[in-house]
């Protein structure tokens, strides 16, 4: 039998064991990166408007940045198929078919993406890939051959109208779907990049968990969330950023889902749209990258302004999120204003970004040791503000004074005597029933409770190698039955397993950190994916 020790080890790093066994670079080694038709035309779009904005993806420099892949989403095909079973492309929207499209954006150098569905139905009810309504043959092989003799190189396959016979779950349906086409494209003859929606269907579920956990098995990158705000013609102005929150919440608990080669997907930029200033593209894109999301861009690409167009290609947000560690950033604080997010990047550097969620200017200073860094005066920082290009030499502290809805982001290398960082920062759990709202979804660890996210000391967590969860200066630990910090010591009981669905589990009991119908912390046996035993914490 393995030591304990050893299998809490293994445990606490399990979620960023990265990279295939054998060293091949995985199929979307780093996050996905393009543009998509949903978020702005929706079924509004002809082949000539996929041409448009791929060409104008190439003009506006953005494929060059790394947005090289051109996707079709919904409602390209008929409702029907024809006699031999096969898809129809809509002939008024592609009137030479898609073969011609696809080898267009090919030849403008990107790649050429498409839409479907492990439902009967499309979500816009045009012909899905999966099992009819009632059961039968499910048509995933057949439509992966036609997509790869166009020349498809990425999937996204939505999952709408998924039939689940009697006495099946609904997660066993969709897992045998998306199983399905997994292995369908395994025999396309060319790598497909391939993009689930399932977890999508699950979202605020206890199942959303366990579809989280497989997801990764058969494809490159999910959604796991509801949609970004979507643009409409007859109210063009009408604020989004709301919803880009919301994305941006539910996303960044969801770090040990994600690896190179497995992505989180919080859904379209729509930065640089209308209904985003300025500030609030710039928010998408640093949150974004911080989280190592894919960068999808859903907007009319020959319409955004240069300044839109630069804050899309800051080349220096996109490597953050291109980082190939692929790490989700840790949320080190949250107030009712303000966000603090770290980063570990590749090669001993890191990425620190504040959101300013408030409607006023906030200022901040962080210091090395707010991030994990030793408290030492020694230890100082060379950082560069990835927005203005201004770099600081052995900085003490990182400053700054943030519009509101905007977002400071910086890359820092901090000197020899900082040492490593720790894993410090918040420890979060869902609250249940609160929706599309970034205040009030997390919910904070402090010392004997959860509660509202306020920024105090108390929710400030390093979780040492040991799994013990240390909060000035105590720890975490078991008294009279009850979860409570005491001064830190070498008991079983202040160790804690931390497993891939978010529990806590206490090494000495085998009990899971609850969090009781009053917010008091209790130890109740672990259940399955019991929502008020799911926990995130610092990467
Ligand atoms: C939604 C999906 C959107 C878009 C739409 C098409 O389910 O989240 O991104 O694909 O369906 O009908």
């Amino acid at each position: 039998m393995l030591p304990a020790l050893f299998l809490l080890l293994c445990a606490l790093a399990a979620p960023h064991i990265a990279l295939s066994a054998g060293g091949d670079r995985p199929l979307a080694a780093v996050p996905p990166m393009g543009w998509n038709d949903w978020a702005h035309y929706q079924c509004h779009f002809t082949a000539e408007t996929i041409l448009s904005n791929a060409r104008a993806l190439v003009d506006t420099g953005l494929r060059a940045k790394g947005y090289n892949t051109v996707t079709i989403d919904d409602c390209w095909m008929k409702k029907d198929r024809d006699e031999h079973g096969n898809l129809q492309v809509d002939p008024e929207r592609f009137p030479h078919g898609m073969k011609p499209v696809a080898q267009a954006v090919h030849a403008l150098g990107l790649k050429f993406g498409i839409y479907e569905d492990a439902g009967y139905e499309t979500c816009g009810r045009f012909a899905g890939s999966g099992e009819p309504d009632g059961g039968g043959r499910d048509h995933f092989l057949q439509d992966t051959k036609l997509f790869a003799s166009w020349g498809v190189d990425y999937l996204k396959l939505d999952g709408c109208n998924v039939y689940v016979p009697n006495g099946e779950s609904k997660v066993a349906a969709y897992r045998k779907a998306y199983k399905a086409q997994s292995a369908a494209l395994k025999r396309a003859g060319r790598p497909i990049v391939f993009s689930e929606s399932a977890p999508a269907y699950f979202q605020g579920t206890p199942d959303w968990y366990d579809v989280l956990s497989w997801v990764g098995d058969y494809g490159q990158l999910w959604r796991e969330g509801s949609d970004v705000a979507t643009f409409h013609a007859k109210e063009p102005d009408r604020p989004r950023f709301h919803s880009v929150l919301w994305n941006y919440a539910y996303n960044l608990p969801l770090g040990r889902f994600q690896k190179p080669g497995n992505w989180n997907d919080a859904d379209f930029i729509i930065g640089g749209d209308t209904g985003m200033s300025t500030a609030e593209s710039r928010s998408q894109m640093a949150l974004w990258s911080m989280m190592s999301a894919p960068l999808i861009l859903s907007s009319e690409v020959g319409k955004l302004s240069p300044e839109a167009v630069s804050v899309l290609g800051n080349k220096a947000v996109i490597a953050i999120d291109q980082d190939p560690l692929g790490r989700m950033a840790t949320l080190v604080r949250r107030n009712p204003s303000i966000d603090v997010l770290f980063k570990h990047l590749k090669g001993g550097s890191y990425a620190v970004a504040v959101l300013n969620r408030a409607n006023t200017p906030s200022r901040i200073e962080l210091s090395p040791a707010d991030l994990g860094f030793r408290s030492d005066a020694e230890c100082r920082l060379d950082a560069r503000d990835l927005w203005s290009g201004a770099e600081q030499r052995a900085a003490s502290t990182l400053q700054a004074e943030i519009d509101p809805h905007d977002t400071a982001i910086w890359s820092i290398h901090p000197a020899a005597s900082c040492g490593s960082p720790s894993r410090t920062g918040t420890i979060t759990m869902t609250a249940a029933g609160r929706h599309r709202d970034i205040n009030g979804y997390a919910l904070c660890l402090a010392s004997g409770q959860v509660g509202a996210c306020s920024g105090s000391p108390a929710e400030t967590w390093t979780v040492t190698s040991e799994g013990a969860l240390q909060s000035q200066g105590n720890c975490l630990d078991v008294a009279d039955g009850k979860p409570a910090t005491q001064p830190c010591s070498d008991s079983k009981l202040q160790h804690w397993r931390y497993n891939l669905t978010g529990e806590l589990i206490n090494a000495s009991n085998g009990e899971c950190l609850t969090a009781g119908a009053t917010q008091n912390l209790t130890l109740e046996s672990c259940g399955q994916n019991r929502l008020d035993q799911i926990w995130s914490l610092p990467n």
